[in-house]
């Protein structure tokens, strides 16, 4: 039962047949696009978080996450190349391991969209109040800047960017490719200018102890900032409108994914060789989790004088090493380029809710589409609100981490089918073939596991409950009512029959038609 009504693949791609997109991407094109979707949150924010849990050796944290992605992205690339519509890891799984497995790839892929979207809604929240106060000298009360597991109350500017992303979502975002080229340019710029800056005054005993929470806490804080690397898949479901996929595309991925790991490697070191990363320890020498009322109680006591207790961690930086205007330009970048982020991820949310809606799984009102607006309102508002009380509840760190436990789901399912489909349906055209496949599925699978293990167990416990949770609903609702239990495989006329808007504009320009990005 657990691998039954597999969706054929035949009708997945004839839906795809239907759109034929324009080959234009090159490898260029390509890897921008992956920079643009994955710099954010991550690096602007988490950076504290995996100096709180490994001090230097984060910087070895950021290596791991980054060979993690790179093997999962050559998984993703085959697939994304061979059945290119919407729902992506989703539509995978069902094409390859049957409807419950690719629900509860569906299931995974809310945590990794929604709560992410929360997590960046925070991470710009902190940049934001930074800015506010050193730019402007006021003084923002924490009640209502940071979340109760924080030490505030509640996180209202948090809230309010989500809730603003959703209304421009439900309304529809108009493609602008020259302002998203601006975004892309304003991310690297700001991480080029910190490494400039920080890099050249490095001190080499800022990096003694190296390790000093062991090859655990390394490994927890490659966990962490694995949410630096999210993203990528833009670059993978780009696929069908790429010149030369299997030139271009591990270019792409490989490209965007070695870049960022590169600016990730400089902007760590940057941190750590100039206002050091040895996490903050309690009153007795007691290890503290990042995102509790402990360490901030630890850090008040210390004025705030560790990075790791900033809520911005690069402008904290650079104000400390003498460029406080610098500072809170790259602070103004964050918060001019991380609302893009939070669109992105939203919209991919909704997509994979309508592409489940439309299979049957979930109720058909997720796919109504509203009549002015022409978008998928009801869901875009049920999501947004979701993530309005992520980001005014819980801290940054958590969120990510609860978001990178769905996502290495699903990138181990990926991983996994593209084996599969190697042996049931090795003759089908692949315009991407992952190369030497099984040797890099494998390691990507044990990659996403080792990772998924050293996630804090709070996450890893969430991640199981929601499962449970998934399955129940799975059993309760939707099984009776799929589409393809009851035998209706549909094709539907264009890819989703969700209407061309709202497509958000990936970055770098680039705008896949349809909005088959999900
Ligand atoms: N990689 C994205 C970020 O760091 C999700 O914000």
């Amino acid at each position: 039962m657990i691998f039954g009504r597999v969706k054929p693949l035949s009708a997945i791609l004839a839906t795809a047949e239907k759109k034929s997109l324009h080959r234009s991407l090159g490898a260029f094109q390509l890897t921008m696009l992956g920079i643009g979707a994955v710099i954010g949150t991550g690096i602007f924010v988490l950076t504290a978080e995996a100096a709180q849990k490994a001090g230097p050796g984060m910087m070895i944290s950021f290596i791991i996450a980054g060979a993690v992605c790179a093997v999962a992205a050559l998984c993703y690339a085959e697939m994304a190349s061979m059945v290119p519509v919407s729902g992506s890891a989703y539509t995978y799984s069902y094409a390859v391991m049957g409807e419950l497995i690719a629900w509860m790839v569906g299931w995974a892929l809310i945590l990794e969209y929604a709560v992410a979207a929360g997590a960046v809604s925070v991470g710009w929240s902190g940049y934001l109040i930074g800015y506010i106060e050193h730019a402007f000298s006021i003084e923002v009360p924490d009640t209502l800047t940071l979340g109760p597991l924080d030490g505030g109350t509640i996180n209202l500017p948090a809230m309010i960017i989500a809730a603003l992303v959703t209304m421009l979502l439900v309304r529809g975002t108009k493609e602008s490719a020259t302002v998203n080229a601006v975004l892309v340019g304003i991310k690297i710029v700001a991480l080029t200018a910190f490494i400039i800056l920080a890099v050249p005054v490095m001190r080499m005993e800022q990096f003694e102890p190296f390790a000093p929470l062991g090859f655990g806490g390394i490994s927890a804080a490659a966990a962490s900032i694995f949410f630096a690397y999210v993203g990528f898949d833009a670059v993978s479901t780009a696929a069908e409108e790429t010149k030369n996929p299997q030139r271009n595309m591990p270019i792409g991925l490989i490209g965007s994914l070695g870049i960022c790991t590169l600016f990730y490697i400089l902007v760590a070191a940057g941190v750590i060789g100039t206002v050091g990363a040895q996490p903050v320890m309690g009153p007795a020498g007691e290890v503290l989790e990042p995102g509790t009322a402990a360490l901030t109680a630890q850090c008040n006591a210390i004025a705030n004088q560790a990075v790791t207790c900033s809520n911005e961690a690069l402008a904290w930086t650079l104000r400390q090493i003498g460029w406080p205007q610098i500072g809170n330009l790259i602070g103004l970048a964050a918060i001019l380029a991380l609302p893009s982020v939070i669109l992105m991820m939203m919209f991919g949310q909704t997509r994979i809710f309508f592409v489940m809606s439309r299979d049957g799984l979930l109720p058909a009102a997720f796919s109504k589409v509203h009549p002015r607006f022409n978008t998928p309102h009801v869901i875009t508002v049920l999501t947004g609100i979701f993530v309005v009380l992520f980001a005014g509840f819980f801290p940054v760190g958590q969120l990510a981490n609860i978001s990178n436990s769905g996502t290495l789901f699903a990138f181990a399912a990926v991983s996994i089918a593209v084996m599969v489909l190697r042996r049931t349906d090795a003759t089908r055209h692949r315009p991407f073939r992952t190369p030497a496949i099984f040797v890099v599925a494998p390691l990507s699978i044990a990659g996403c596991i080792y990772l998924f293990f050293s996630l804090d167990s709070r996450s890893i416990l969430l991640f199981f409950c929601w499962a449970l949770v998934g399955l129940a609903v799975y059993f309760l609702y939707s099984r009776s009512r799929s589409f393809v239990g009851q035998g209706i495989i549909d094709v539907p006329e264009d890819d989703v029959g969700i209407p061309p808007q709202p497509v958000p504009p990936l970055p770098g320009g680039i705008h896949t038609p349809g909005g088959k990005d999900a």
